[in-house]
């Protein structure tokens, strides 16, 4: 099976299903924040924004920023992309994506929606 990605070019599914725990809090509905888990497909060069936007395309409204894909076309790289994933600060455009990843906010800042903080 191909794909094409965001880094551009196609790529290919190397296993079948990587499994994503991804933060999840509306304040304006939820009383608490929680995880949902997702199954995204494997594929050989999938980035963790690759993986967010198979969830939002695929699942759910998740919410969350990115805007030059990770500087392609010749774009400054924006750093809206920016989260936690396994408790680390990274570009989800320029990290690519593991089995059993988990993705929060950056910590200390506002939640606006999911993954979205305030800038
Ligand atoms: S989308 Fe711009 S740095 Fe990741």
């Amino acid at each position: 099976m191909r794909h094409s990605s965001l880094a551009g070019g196609e790529s290919e599914v190397i296993e079948e299903k990587f499994l994503v725990k991804v933060f999840r809090y509306d304040p304006s509905r939820d009383k608490k924040p929680r995880y949902e888990t997702y199954m995204v497909p494997a594929f050989s060069n999938l980035t963790v924004l690759d993986a967010l936007i198979y969830i939002y395309e695929n699942y759910t409204n998740l919410a969350f920023r990115s805007s030059c894909a990770g500087g392609l076309y010749g774009m400054t790289v924006c750093n809206q992309c920016r989260v936690k994933v396994n408790g680390k600060s990274c570009l989800a455009c320029k990290t690519m994506a593991t089995k059993n990843m988990i993705i929060d906010p950056l910590d200390k800042r506002k939640i606006i929606r999911d993954l979205t903080i305030e800038m």
